[in-house]
């Protein structure tokens, strides 16, 4: 079976989810975008109103400044795997509850599994605490590469983090370029 068929299924299965309460409150399921077979895989916090509403992630202006980012690496959002760590949208954009991360973890590992990607990048704090460890501190620790089962992760700031804070905007082109070098040498 293809990866593509492999997380074709996990999406009908996500669709399906009831492990936590946000199904009550979901438009659609958000499960990802992009390359089936990418190396590179992106994982961002939770749908956002854009993204519940379309059942894509990263859709809105925090994807646009992804996209942006991507573009200066020359890449394009198609050649990354684009997910989060929720499938569903926390009512008003809120945190993700400890609970509903719980529940939806465990989709996130399949499709880790699936895709066996090289690097994986978390884009922001949230993703950060739950992928690589709880006590991440996103303004010392973005950039810097760590390990999961063999895999290289790093977090950078999250996009919507650059709106609120255009100063942040260097690092995450230096982040980015970082990157691109660890992408190069595969
Ligand atoms: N913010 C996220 O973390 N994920 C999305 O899909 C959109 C905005």
């Amino acid at each position: 079976m293809s990866n593509a068929e492999k997380l074709s299924e996990l999406k009908k299965i996500c669709e399906n989810c009831r492990n936590c309460q946000l199904y009550k409150t979901r438009t659609n399921v958000v499960f990802s975008k992009g390359d089936p077979d990418a190396k590179l895989m992106f994982v961002g916090e939770a749908p956002g109103e854009k993204e519940d509403l379309s059942g894509e992630p990263f859709v809105g202006a925090a994807g646009k400044l992804l996209d942006k980012y991507l573009g200066y690496i020359g890449l394009d959002a198609k050649d990354a795997y684009v997910c989060n760590i929720l499938k569903c949208r926390p009512p008003k954009n809120r945190d993700p509850l400890p609970q509903e991360e719980e529940s939806c973890i465990g989709y996130l590992w399949k499709q880790v599994e699936i895709i066996k990607p090289r690097v994986i990048v978390c884009l922001g704090r949230i993703a950060a605490k739950k992928l690589i460890k709880e006590d991440f501190a996103i303004t010392k620790e973005h950039g810097k590469w760590f390990e999961i089962n063999s895999t290289k992760i790093m977090a950078v700031y999250h996009p919507a983090a650059l709106l609120r804070d255009p100063h942040k905007k260097e690092d995450m082109l230096v982040d980015f370029e970082t990157i691109a070098k660890e992408l190069e040498s595969l």
